[in-house]
């Protein structure tokens, strides 16, 4: 099994019912290979959101099949869909979604509570991503304490405490300074390529998908162009590539 991801004619109709009906994705297919870093991109309101909404189990699909690691999530439910999302997935979203009742350290460390795991593991975890993020004189602080990028340092941490094998955000620099932003995506490109984490990111910004392997189009409810790194590409070269595609795309 090389791919992490594998999303398979996934549809996503919106209302219920005799709600007006709304086709937000049509029989999409994407895969992620197992070390990869995808980001995605599209016009506001073309489905990226639901994308990964439905990928993250936060949201059913109407039909189609999701895999990661190969595993189905069809038919998982409760518990075991909850141990399944906790052990997989780390997600950062744009609006960080710290607890402000608990301290960096806490709110980092909540995956693995969440788990029942030993607090000696823990701690131990903790300050493994608090390095890595460069955090660890701010563990002890709260939430509002902190500036955006720290936030967002801390927000990141968490997605990663727990070693998931496929990190999901949904504009994870959207809420970030560009100094930020470019220390943000930085810090998941040396994550991706030493600790070997998947990814993929939703961003409407070209700056942010350069830092990707691949870039997936979509439109209409369906990926419909795709962009490839090359080996040795620099990310700037590749920026450029992707603002050609942007201009042609609008
Ligand atoms: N709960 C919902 N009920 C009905 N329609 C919805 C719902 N959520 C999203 N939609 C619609 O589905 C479409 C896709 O929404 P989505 O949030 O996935 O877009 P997006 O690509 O993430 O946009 P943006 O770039 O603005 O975040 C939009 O037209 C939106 O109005
Ligand atoms: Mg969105």
């Amino acid at each position: 099994m090389n791919n992490i991801l594998d999303v398979k004619n996934l549809t996503k109709v919106y209302g219920k019912g005799s709600e007006q009906k709304f086709v937000a994705l049509e029989n999409l297919n994407l895969s992620v290979a197992k070390g990869e870093f995808v980001a995605i991109m599209g016009a506001s309101g073309s489905g990226k959101s639901t994308l990964l909404n439905n990928i993250s189990t936060l949201d059913v699909p109407s039909s189609g099949e999701i895999l990661i690691d190969g595993e189905t999530l069809i038919g998982l439910k409760g518990k075991a869909l909850a141990d399944f999302r906790a052990r997989k997935i780390g997600f950062i979203f744009q609006e960080f979604n710290l607890l402000d009742s608990l301290t960096v350290y806490e709110n980092i460390a909540l995956p693995l509570s969440l788990q029942r795991v030993r607090s000696k593991e823990i701690r131990l975890a903790v300050k493994r991503v608090a390095k890595l993020l460069n955090i660890e004189d701010l563990l002890q602080k709260y939430p509002e304490q902190l500036s955006g990028g720290q936030k967002q340092r801390t927000a990141s941490a968490r997605a990663l405490v727990h070693e998931p094998a496929l990190i999901l955000g949904d504009e994870p620099t959207g809420a970030l300074d560009s100094k930020n932003a470019v220390d943000l995506l930085e810090t998941m490109q040396t994550m991706n390529q030493q600790q070997g984490v998947s990814i993929l990111m939703v961003t409407h910004d070209a700056m942010s998908a350069s830092y990707a392997d691949r870039i997936l189009f979509i439109k209409d409810g369906q990926v419909h162009q795709e962009l490839i790194k090359a080996q040795n590409e620099t990310n700037q070269a590749f920026y450029q590539e992707v603002l050609r595609t942007v201009a042609q795309e609008n």
